[in-house]
């Protein structure tokens, strides 16, 4: 394959909005070899035929690539059978429905996550993921002595999109134990088969773990039985004041057992201003240093992102 739909092929294994596709790479009229080249690099992607993205997704796309070749006399049968090709699974009482995302970041470098179709779901907003996470990676991705050598612990984790990062080997991150924590049973559920998906034949010690780890219940972990945390990440958590208090506290306990001798990167959408302003207050309150971090540069992007919203990292130290 020519590598002419890479974005495009990038675009629709990680479910980015179709109505932003690179569809400028699409030069009509598109001819019959290239209508086939380009389903053979989107749904018929053999990812994709594995694990494949969700249902309505992949309707949209053909609905979007039908739309644009219009005004042609033929349209090739790939395009048509694209729908026929296998769906993502219900859960058995019909109520959640999930379905894959790929993340290409580079070559031999790749992250395929199970995800839910919808943004909240079992009580929790973390079994998909949400762009600060992707934010947050690729600022990782962009600053790799941060991770060097750290033993990191993320807190809220959702569907596991970080720690799986860290730990690819194609990455070659070089990081220590990473820890994938969230107090909802579901995601830490999620991110389990997640691991599994993408370290099948890996050996336990260089795999991320996941375990429930609630921000009101930290002194309760068994942390003696793990190296010492260098690094916290966290994306996409301050959206509920009612939870400020434990986060904080979390903080506060991380902080104490490691002498101060910690930082934490924490990614969040800008959504509501009043709410992010509430927290850093309290973050002043408790005694910690915000710097935010440099931009995370669009074109140097491993993620498809598509910057609707801003996305604020800072580094908290004490
Ligand atoms: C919006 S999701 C973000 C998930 C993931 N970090 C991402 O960006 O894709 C927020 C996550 O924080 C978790 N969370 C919220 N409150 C929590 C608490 N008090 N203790 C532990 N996890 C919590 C939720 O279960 C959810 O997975």
């Amino acid at each position: 394959m020519s590598g002419k739909y890479e974005k495009l092929q990038q675009q629709f294994l990680c479910c980015y909005p179709v109505k932003k596709m690179a569809w400028s790479s699409v030069k009509l009229p598109l001819n019959w070899e290239d209508q086939k080249e380009l389903i053979a690099a989107t749904s018929g992607h053999p990812m994709n035929q594995r694990y494949p993205v969700r249902r309505s997704y992949l309707e949209a796309f053909v609905k979007q690539l039908m739309h644009l070749l219009r005004e042609q006399e033929e349209i090739h049968d790939d395009i048509y059978s694209s729908l026929c090709g296998p769906l993502a699974e219900k859960t058995d009482n019909g109520s959640v429905s999930y379905a894959y995302k790929h993340y290409l970041l580079e070559p031999g470098a790749h992250i395929t996550l199970r995800e839910s179709n919808s943004f909240v779901s079992e009580g929790t907003t973390g079994l998909c993921t949400w762009e600060a996470a992707l934010a947050l990676g690729d600022y990782l991705l962009q600053h790799r002595d941060v991770v060097s050598g750290k033993n990191i612990v993320e807190l809220g984790a959702g569907a596991g999109l970080l720690g799986i990062l860290l730990k690819l080997p194609a990455l070659k991150l070089k990081v220590g134990q990473v820890l994938l924590t969230d107090g909802s049973e579901p995601c830490v559920q999620l991110m389990r088969e997640n691991i599994d998906l993408n370290f099948p034949n890996t050996p336990s010690e260089e795999r991320p773990q996941a375990e429930q780890l609630s921000w009101d219940a930290v002194s309760d972990f068994p942390w003696q039985s793990r190296a010492e945390t260098d690094l916290l990440l966290a994306a996409d958590v301050i959206y509920d004041d009612s939870q400020f208090d434990a986060l904080l506290g979390a903080l506060d306990y991380f902080y104490k057992r490691r002498g101060n001798e910690l930082e934490t990167l924490l990614a969040s959408t800008v959504r509501n201003v009043d709410t992010l302003h509430k927290f850093m207050t309290q973050l002043d309150i408790h005694g910690y240093k915000v710097t935010p971090c440099a931009n995370v540069s669009a074109c140097a992007s491993h993620f498809c992102r598509d910057h609707t919203a801003a996305v604020q990292i800072i580094s908290i130290r004490r």
